[in-house]
């Protein structure tokens, strides 16, 4: 079981990984902008690399940004000579339910040995499929299935289940989430994976309760601190004692 950062944040990704508990980074085209990714693939591979680089030699995934046949196998082929933790991710179909993207997942894997991260799923069925075309990762949008009102820990738990017992390889990662509570439910529920918000991570670590006791304990240190006993040298003590001595003689 594992925790990805769902940002492109460099800022927001270093200060995780100083923290030992990140092992992996996934992107996708909006957030990138929302980062200040802008003006093309040019700026997308710099910014990459720099992702990759920071958490090396965890993975990173980076989106294509057609829905081409071709285009994406020729973009997927660049972005992995970006570093070799690199992961593609590719929708498990079109924007209009185009069938292209499976052969072109199939193709990768199979044929230039890349690795895949299959995105924008809702579904257990959606996700055994791109495990069958070969995918590395499949991607299920947990709060977007809930926000359909479906529960995606049943999907997650069918997915997992496919995944076990079968002896297939793919790990589940579950994006998209919504809450804090989202990533352990999640994790409990089969994800190999949870990519989580930068803010949710943070709300994972932070517990109102938490901040009372350790200012509870830190009050007290000073306090114990400040009512230290006046410990006396023995050089004050003899002088003491000789003075007393002197007025009583
Ligand atoms: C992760 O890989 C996804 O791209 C991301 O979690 C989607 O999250 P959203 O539903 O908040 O856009």
């Amino acid at each position: 079981m594992s925790i990805f950062v769902d940002s492109g944040d460099i800022k927001e990704i270093r200060k995780f990984m100083k923290m030992g508990i990140l092992q992996g980074v996934t992107t996708n085209p909006t957030i990138l902008l929302k980062d200040g990714v802008k003006g093309g693939i040019d700026q997308i591979k710099d910014h990459a690399r720099e992702i990759a680089d920071t958490i090396h030699p965890y993975p990173i995934s980076i989106e294509v940004t057609s829905n081409e046949k071709d285009e994406m196998v020729q973009q997927a082929r660049e972005f992995c000579r970006w570093s070799d933790n690199i992961v593609v991710k590719i929708a498990i179909h079109g924007p209009n339910g185009e069938l292209d993207n499976l052969e072109v997942i199939h193709i990768l894997e199979k044929q230039y040995d890349i690795r895949v991260n299959v995105t924008a799923m809702m579904s257990a069925q959606q996700c055994f499929l791109a495990i069958l075309a070969g995918a590395t990762y499949v991607s299920l949008f947990g709060g977007r299935v809930n926000n359909m009102g479906y529960n995606c820990i049943e999907e997650i738990k069918k997915t997992r289940k496919l995944i076990d017992e079968s002896a297939l390889k793919a790990k589940i990662i579950v994006g998209s989430t919504r809450e804090v509570l989202n990533v352990v439910e999640w994790l409990i529920a089969g994800a190999h994976i949870v990519t989580v918000a930068p803010k949710l991570l943070e709300g994972m670590i932070v517990h109102p309760y938490t901040k009372e006791t350790v200012q509870q304990f830190l009050r007290d240190a000073k306090k114990a601190e400040e009512t230290r006993p006046v410990r006396t040298d023995i050089r004050t003590l003899a002088a003491s004692a000789k003075k007393k001595v002197i007025t009583e003689l």
